[in-house]
């Protein structure tokens, strides 16, 4: 089974691949979409990161392919529904980077407690200013998580093993970790905490979530920081409570509007602000990380392609399969329609093929079935199955 990967895609993956049997080509640099028309003809897994465009056009000239695998958080890239229509399976990595955003939510935290950035500018400027005026421990200080999910979860126990007490306001019911404390609104996490960070997801309704409300309720000289998405935060209002004095200092790594380029300007409000950490949304950027989504990425399409698993797949129905020992397994992809799933089972009783398990997802106009059975179904029955208008791929294991 060919594999091309672009973009310098971490070494990890490949050794997966080619552990698991897979001619794999690699490539440095993205594709053209011209060049990509050419380079797919015969591939069935492609592996890209952010700057390879999936086009509809492209997908038309790789008849072959089966799974894109895009290893990095984002999918804008590839134009799922294209993918989905022609059965082709998308994977990213969404979670492979957690621990980078917290271990940079942290180091923010102690430096700007510690008022760190103006200290170090102070000395580059040549002033050698020792004072413990406005810098304190975060030991016994509480942090308010805003969002609780699988940034915010994992920070809540790497801030309490720091001896911080942690209080966290989520939308959803999410169960406390260690001895974090839920609290049943925003205002009154804003209430207590000394530091409140955001790590709530790009959802459309968080836009403009935090604005000069909730500035002015947070606690005097508190700090803030915001890893989780630009549009979340009026920074005009964060600049006016930073100059008042309000809040003591803040940490933005995600802005309203940023650079599309490398090298490109960079524009804020927030610039030039004492105590003001910016960083260019470098939160899950680690070399960490991206062998971490690596090795996440290359087991997904691995999965997919040798046991028909599409658990956490982006555009296609999510069937997490097990592990397949014994007997054969058929996986039936087709338009989610009335009727087909009857049809379907009447294939292996009339066949008298004992099914042994089966797992069933629509999602949409797609409906995938997975089912291991103890004979492999005979070559013509298999055959009829493809033969049908509902069906998009049958592939046996
Ligand atoms: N800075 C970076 O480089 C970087 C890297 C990775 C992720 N992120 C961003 O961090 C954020 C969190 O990522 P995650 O993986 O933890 O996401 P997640 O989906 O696991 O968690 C988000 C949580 O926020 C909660 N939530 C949503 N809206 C809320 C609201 N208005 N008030 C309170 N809770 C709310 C959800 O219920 C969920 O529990 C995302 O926006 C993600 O894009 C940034």
């Amino acid at each position: 089974m060919k594999v091309l990967l672009l973009e310098n895609i971490h070494p990890i993956a490949v050794q997966q691949l080619e552990e698991r049997g897979f001619e794999v080509e690699l490539r440095a640099g993205s594709l053209s979409e011209a060049e990509l028309v050419e380079a797919l003809a015969d591939v069935r897994i492609l592996g890209i990161r952010s700057n390879t465009h999936v086009t509809e056009r492209v997908l038309d000239a790789a008849p072959q392919l089966e799974v894109i695998g895009c290893f990095c958080i984002g999918t804008n890239q590839v134009d799922l529904n294209a993918a989905a229509a022609r059965g082709i399976g998308v994977f990213n990595a969404p979670y492979s980077n957690t621990r980078s955003v917290v271990e940079l939510v942290i180091g923010e935290i102690i430096a700007l407690a510690r008022r760190l950035p103006e200290k170090s500018q102070r000395m580059h400027d040549g002033v050698w200013d020792k004072s413990a005026k406005g810098s304190h421990e975060v030991r016994g200080r509480t942090i308010g998580i805003v969002g609780y999910g699988n940034i915010g979860t994992q920070l809540s126990n790497v801030a309490e093993a720091m001896g911080m007490r942690v209080v966290f306001y989520d939308t959803a019911d999410r169960p406390a970790h260690g001895n974090a404390r839920r609290m049943g609104s925003l205002e009154e996490l804003l209430a207590v905490a000394d530091v409140v960070t955001l790590h709530v997801d790009g959802r459309p309704g968080n836009a403009g979530l935090f604005g000069a409300e909730q500035f002015a309720a947070m606690k005097p000289r508190s700090m803030f920081i915001n890893a989780s998405r630009g549009m979340v935060v009026d920074d005009v209002s964060l600049r006016d409570h930073l100059l008042s004095g309000h809040i003591a200092g803040a940490a933005l790594d995600v802005f309203p509007v940023e650079p599309k380029a490398q090298g490109e300007g960079f524009e804020s409000v927030l610039r030039g602000i004492d105590n003001v950490i910016l960083t260019p949304h470098v939160g899950g950027s680690t070399q960490e990380a991206q062998a971490e989504i690596g090795w996440f990425v290359a087991g997904k399409l691995t999965g997919f392609t040798l046991e028909g698993n599409t658990s956490l797949s982006v555009n296609l129905p999510t069937v997490m399969t097990p592990p397949l020992e014994t007997g054969h397994r058929l996986g039936f992809l087709h338009h989610n329609v009335p009727g087909v799933l009857a049809r379907f089972n009447a294939v292996f009783a009339e066949h008298e093929d004992n099914v042994t398990g089966q797992h069933l997802t629509t999602s949409g106009s797609l409906g995938y079935v997975v089912t291991d059975a103890s004979e492999p179904l005979p070559a013509d029955a298999l055959a009829e199955l493809r033969s049908w208008d509902e069906c998009l791929w049958a592939r046996t294991w």
